[in-house]
């Protein structure tokens, strides 16, 4: 049996989804159970309840798998949620744990600057030393992140971001999930690192073009400080230790400038990449704001 966790988050849930497009059965673990509606309409999905940083919650979900996806939030609980997650995998018999990491785009990116990516080392080096099978995921930034720019897009069409003319390379978490779905079924993954990025480095501009063709309205990118952004997310009810990630995040990016592409996981998996003006078509009813989307969470 295959086991997703955060199966009730943005990437957790696509590759769920994937499992359910192959008409193949899966497991999905999830906190709130009330919260997967979702998922309980899809066919062959075994819904559990459990808390990653809890093991004596874990048993029901891990009883009978023998391959992971794992995956929980980028927040300051990380390192130990992960941590104490294999330990218990690995107790249970768990023999392959697919880590769900993340890289950014950006050429000489500093772990050291950026607590979520200095948090999925630590993790490596943790399921590295302990006795299981591992493969590592390492997409870049979600094209679904620019979700969050909906209220602005919608409420003036603009949004705000301290980038400059700083090119990132989004990748579309459907993507992601094809990978996902092919290493959890196929062999030969063990010891592999698989990194991902979208097909273009696109400026803010660039994506404020591809939204504003997608919806047939005009949407303008504005450069704002550091500083002025953080404002906005305090503003927005983001609570300080996510505003202060995102603020170490963008500080980084705008140091260093320029994405590179890394098509070779596509090619690889034979999957085609999404551009953005396909992800944004796709999704013109989310930047219309008529539909539904998964935010980030606090
Ligand atoms: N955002 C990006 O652009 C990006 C890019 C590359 C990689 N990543 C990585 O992708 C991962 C997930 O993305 P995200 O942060 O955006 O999160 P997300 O969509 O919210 O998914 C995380 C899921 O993990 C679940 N979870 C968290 N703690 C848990 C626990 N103790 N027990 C069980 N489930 C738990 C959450 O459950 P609930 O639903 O109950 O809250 C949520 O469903 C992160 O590790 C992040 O670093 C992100």
């Amino acid at each position: 049996m295959i086991l997703i966790t955060g199966a009730n988050g943005r990437p957790g849930s696509a590759v769920v989804r994937e499992f359910a497009r192959h008409n193949e059965p899966v497991r999905a673990l999830v906190r709130d159970p009330a919260k997967a509606d979702a998922l309980r309409e899809l066919p062959g999905v075994d819904i559990r309840q459990g808390d990653m940083l809890w093991p004596e919650t874990l048993h029901d979900a891990l009883t009978g798998v023998d391959r992971v996806l794992m995956i929980s939030n980028a927040g300051p609980e990380l390192l130990e949620t992960q941590c104490t997650f294999i330990d218990a995998a690995v107790k249970a018999g768990v023999e392959h744990i697919v880590k769900f990491s993340g890289k950014d785009s950006i050429e000489g990116f500093d772990p050291e600057k950026f607590r979520s990516t200095r948090s999925h080392e630590q993790v490596l080096r943790y399921l590295l030393a302990s006795d299981v099978r591992w493969t590592i995921l390492r997409p870049s930034q979600f094209m679904q992140v620019y979700f969050e720019e909906v209220p602005d897009i919608v409420g003036s069409g603009e949004f705000r971001l301290p980038l400059g003319d700083t090119t990132l390379a989004p990748v579309d978490i459907d993507d992601i999930a094809k990978v996902a779905h092919s290493v959890l079924t196929t062999s030969g993954h063990e010891g592999k690192t698989y990194a991902m990025t979208g097909p273009e480095a696109l400026t803010m501009a660039d994506v404020a073009d591809r939204i504003s063709d997608a919806i047939g309205k005009p949407v303008i990118y504005r450069n704002v400080t550091t500083e002025d952004k953080k404002r906005d997310w305090r503003d927005a009810g983001y609570p300080p230790p996510r505003a202060n990630a995102f603020a170490q995040l963008f500080q980084e990016r705008s140091r260093l400038g320029h994405s590179t592409i890394d098509l070779s996981t596509h090619e690889h998996f034979g999957i085609e990449p999404t551009t953005f003006a396909q992800f944004a078509r796709r999704h013109a009813d989310v930047f219309r704001g008529n539909a539904h989307y998964l935010p980030t969470p606090g």
